[in-house]
């Protein structure tokens, strides 16, 4: 078993905290935020993320974790891992001050010959800052990124389609692998510059294809083909995949849109012009304004004075994240277009947006309104039985971005029903 030390308890530092402390590794969580420290120490979890709360209250009581806001605390571990955030620049880059902070933090901490692992998704050739800001030659700098997502976190931890680890000392890097004891899982071996670049290559087509997927349902709506059924056919190729294939309000989140541009600014430090990252950037922002135009054009083409449900605020179903949100995207410009939006979600229970309000009961966001729009992909409105609602509201409209609705059940009740591309 390792020591470990974790710097960081957001999303990325708490999973791996929690879930190396699972595998029976004895793990320190550090964070600067007291208040955070405090809450985890309660065994109460900081993210909205399925079994987190109880893998903490286990853990913290087998004493294979601790949180704590003193940075000394890690100077035992054989393995730090860096998860500070790396948010967007005012340029579209990567923000690195978190990450350098911590490294010179760790200068005087870090314990003789230990291992370095930077986890927080930073830009091709970051490492090399880290090792100069670092100043310690006994220290080995291990690239190792994540590619957990929010919602399913912990699943897939411990199962990863794979493991990546980056060094220029090859054993090093085996020595991390070695931590996630996932024997069959397959497991890159690379050096530092390519395992960075495979985190932001990965995000970056996983966002070029949702916008081309969500292209092709404008086009399906256009020429009246059923997208639902030509994403599920292009997917049955298996050189295509049946994933990320879903059309929904444009993606988002606290990564695809960061590491797009982030990607994009490296390419062009590089004078390399990776257009696709720009053509995928732009096509996003013109789903957001089509799931707008399509509930202006059933509202006779004007929303000036319209009430308007949504359904939905975070990023995707699972998390309480609503950080570039396409659900923000989308009710800005419902606002600007002058309606007023009531939205319900059933964690997210705060915008940053002054005038919408948000409702703590689904029947409540609906009541009275000239339309519905489901913007997240929730199983709760799966379950809404549309004869409850349909005196509750002005119009019995439902605009479905997602396509996970029943239409028929919908359409019967006395609805119409309006999908993404069918
Ligand atoms: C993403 C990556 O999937 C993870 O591998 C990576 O570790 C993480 O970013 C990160 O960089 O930390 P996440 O941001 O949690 O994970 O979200 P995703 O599940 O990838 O979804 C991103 C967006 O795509 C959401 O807005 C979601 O609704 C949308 N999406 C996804 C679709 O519209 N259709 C789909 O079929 C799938």
């Amino acid at each position: 078993m390792a020591n470990i030390g974790v710097m960081g308890t957001g999303y990325v530092g708490l999973t791996t905290a929690v879930c190396f402390s699972e595998l029976g590794h004895k793990v320190v969580g550090f964070d600067i935020d007291i208040k955070k420290v405090n809450t985890l120490k309660s065994g109460i979890s900081t993210i909205h993320e399925d079994g987190m709360s109880e893998l903490i209250v286990k853990n913290l009581n087998n004493d294979n974790l601790v949180f704590t806001d003193s940075i000394n605390h890690i100077s035992d571990c054989d393995f730090v891992f860096l998860c500070v955030p790396t948010p967007q620049d005012s340029d579209g880059s990567a923000d690195l001050s978190y990450v350098i902070k911590a490294a010179k933090d760790l200068n005087k901490v870090i314990k003789k010959n230990a291992i370095l692992v930077t986890k927080s998704t930073v830009p091709v050739n970051a490492w090399k800052d880290i090792v100069s800001t670092l100043q310690r030659e006994d220290v080995t700098v291990v690239s190792n990124p994540e590619f957990l997502r929010e919602g399913t976190a912990i699943s897939d931890f411990f199962n990863p389609d794979r493991i990546v680890v980056g060094s220029l000392i090859s054993s090093k890097a085996k020595e991390v692998a070695e931590l996630y004891k996932q024997g069959n899982v397959t497991t890159i071996i690379t050096d530092n510059s390519s395992a960075e670049l495979i985190k932001y290559a990965s995000n970056s087509f996983l966002a070029i294809k949702l916008s081309y997927v969500n292209e092709i349902a404008a086009l399906c709506e256009a020429v009246g083909a059923n997208a639902n059924d030509v994403l599920f056919g292009m997917g049955e190729d298996t050189r295509i995949g049946s994933k990320f294939l879903k059309p929904g309000p444009g993606w988002g989140g606290s990564c695809f849109p960061k590491d797009v541009r982030a990607l994009r600014v490296t390419a062009e430090n590089n004078s390399i012009n990776m257009s696709l990252l720009s053509a995928a950037l732009e096509s996003n922002e013109k789903t957001f304004r089509r799931i707008a135009d399509k509930v202006e054009h059933e509202l006779g083409n004007s929303l000036i004075g319209k009430k308007i449900c949504v359904w939905g605020l975070a990023f995707k179903a699972g998390t309480d994240d609503f950080r570039d949100s396409p659900s923000i995207a989308v009710i800005e410009r419902l606002i600007g277009r002058g309606a007023s939006v009531v939205a319900y979600d059933p964690v997210v229970k705060k915008s940053n947006i002054e005038s919408l309000k948000i409702t703590s009961k689904i029947e409540e966001s609906c009541s009275d309104v000239d339309a519905i729009v489901l913007l997240t992909e929730w199983e709760d409105f799966k379950a809404i039985n549309p004869d409850s609602i349909k005196k509750l509201v002005k119009n019995q409209i439902i605009i479905d971005s997602r396509n996970i609705l029943n239409r028929d059940l919908w359409m019967k009740s006395g609805f119409k029903y309006i999908g993404n591309g069918w």
